[in-house]
């Protein structure tokens, strides 16, 4: 049931509820947790941007692809290589993620995490502006599931990319489709931002979930 305030958006959230979900839904002492908390604390560690994505999210990640029974996963944005984790936690042993970064100490960072991860699947990161790796990947697809988490002045890239290289029924995740708050600034990063929401609706049946900045999920249009 909601409320008024969780109508409009407002979050009833605090530290100690997120802390206790996050105990309850995603804390796990195995092997693959460790993995997961290892590259979760790698930003910090490594004194680069700690811009991953919260730990309820990466559950989210996770169940997502594992629904989808997803085989092939594109991530667009490494950064030290959570994300990926989490998602290729889904995969089966004879599943792919290629996951693209930019930079290539981020890159550096990434590979030692998924190698300690000892996931089941190939893993594979693309060092270079993700536009250029995108490109030559396309002929290995079509993919189950694309997740966008890079420069967000190329999400309508992106998203157009995803609609031509997600099979039939695949998934499109977004993050950030809030824009830290700035989605409706004159800005051409948020006019870029806007114009992949409305792009991805041409192309898949879309739901934007409000979590803290906003995912968006969209499932490939059979017909588009
Ligand atoms: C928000 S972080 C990714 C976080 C990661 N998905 C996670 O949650 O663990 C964004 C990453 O995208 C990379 N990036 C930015 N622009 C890029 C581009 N044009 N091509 C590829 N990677 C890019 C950045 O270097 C940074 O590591």
């Amino acid at each position: 049931m909601a409320n008024p305030q969780t109508r409009a958006g407002q979050y009833l959230l605090d530290e100690n509820i997120l802390a206790w979900a996050q105990e309850v839904h995603v804390s796990d002492p195995t092997v693959s947790g460790q993995a997961l908390q290892r590259a979760f604390q790698s930003p910090s560690q490594h004194n680069i941007p700690p811009i991953q994505i919260g730990p309820l999210e990466a559950g989210l990640l996770r169940w997502l692809v594992a629904s989808a029974g997803a085989k092939t996963v594109v991530e667009i944005g490494t950064l030290a290589g959570y994300s990926a984790i989490a998602m290729a936690q889904s995969l089966p042993e004879h599943g792919s993620l290629w996951t693209l970064e930019l930079d290539p100490a981020h890159a550096a960072i990434a590979r030692d995490n998924l190698e300690a991860a000892k996931l089941p699947c190939a893993t594979e990161v693309l060092v270079g502006p993700a536009t250029d790796s995108l490109a030559s990947l396309a002929k290995q697809g079509p993919f189950d599931v694309v997740f966008v988490d890079a420069d967000k002045e190329s999400y309508p890239a992106y998203g157009r990319w995803a609609a031509q290289n997600l099979a039939p029924g695949g998934l499109l995740i977004a993050d950030n489709v809030f824009l830290f708050g700035q989605l409706l600034d004159s800005s051409p990063v948020a006019q870029a931002m806007r114009e992949f929401h409305q792009q991805v609706t041409e192309h898949f049946h879309t739901a934007c979930i409000p979590t803290p900045d906003g995912l968006l999920v969209g499932r490939r249009r059979k017909n588009s």
